[in-house]
């Protein structure tokens, strides 16, 4: 029987691309976003591939509205093995001009939106005794590097990623989850790429630091996030994998 995965902020760029491999490699999928728009658009493109899907808007910041959507979820296709929290907020502002209501909008996007919907899931996989489940978190170099210009999303990565690994060790014994992250590059067609690269030229000095000289590709995070809930990664757990030319090793995110 196919398995179920719920993309957060899956209307576009990693999240659609990541939402049409998995839907393309037998997964049930359920893909979230706040746009009415853009999620009448996904579940259109979604239905020209076999399968089954369903789309919900809601916003991960809403803690009612994720343990919502997971039961949704849950009464249409019967269990939710696997959630992506992939829904993120960021914009460039030097730290010491920001407002602590632009500090806490990120973070509760970031951080709290993935615990809202990650302890949403597990009272779902305690309801329904779901054992092997796993959760994919998505984060970026400056969750471990400094995120100058990004504070508020530099942060809450880390505690993002922080949390990959402590929960990988928690429910890794508990409920023999599975719970990794990736940390993309430079990705085109994506809402990170369109705000940190704020000219032509940003984005050239951006490609010209990484060592592959070039942007990654949506698809590209789509082809390992499908590999990393599939079976063949059945022993990968608490890992974090960064997807990004070389990057990160080479400089300082922008
Ligand atoms: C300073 C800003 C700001 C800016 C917003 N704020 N933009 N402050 N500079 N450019 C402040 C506002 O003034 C406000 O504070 C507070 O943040 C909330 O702003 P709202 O617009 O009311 O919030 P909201 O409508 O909820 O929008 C959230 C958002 C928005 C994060 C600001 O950009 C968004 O929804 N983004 C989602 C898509 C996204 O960002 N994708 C990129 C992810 S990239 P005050 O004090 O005025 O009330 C990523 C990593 C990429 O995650 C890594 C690449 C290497």
């Amino acid at each position: 029987m196919a398995k179920t995965v719920l993309v957060t902020g899956g209307t576009s760029g990693m999240g659609k691309a990541m939402a049409i491999a998995l839907k393309e490699a037998g997964w049930n999928v359920v893909v979230t976003g706040r746009n009415a728009e853009r999620l009448q658009q996904t579940d259109q493109d979604l239905q020209a591939i076999d399968g089954h899907h369903s789309v919900i808007q809601m916003d991960v910041r809403d803690p009612d509205a994720c343990i919502a959507a997971v039961n949704q979820t849950r009464q249409q296709f019967g269990q939710l093995e696997a959630l992506i929290n992939n829904a993120a907020g960021n914009f460039i502002c030097p730290t010491d001009e920001l407002s602590p209501n632009g500090w806490k909008t990120v973070i509760d996007i970031v951080l709290n939106g993935t615990f809202n919907c990650s302890h949403a899931l597990v009272k779902g996989w305690q309801e329904d005794n779901v054992s092997g489940g796993q959760i994919l978190n998505i984060v970026a170099s400056y969750a471990w590097q400094a995120g100058a210009g990004v504070a508020p999303s530099a942060a809450a990565k880390a505690g993002v990623l922080n949390l990959t690994r402590t929960l990988a060790v928690e429910w890794g014994y508990k409920y023999g989850a599975r719970i990794n992250a990736i940390s993309p590059g430079p990705i085109e067609r994506t809402g990170g790429a369109d705000k940190l690269a704020m000219s032509p030229e940003h984005a050239e000095r951006i490609r010209r630091n990484v060592p592959l000289g070039r942007f990654g590709t949506p698809e590209e995070i789509a082809g390992l996030a499908t590999w990393m809930l599939s079976d063949q990664a059945s022993y990968l757990n608490g890992e974090c994998i960064a997807l990004d030319g070389g990057h990160w090793l080479n400089k300082q995110p922008f």
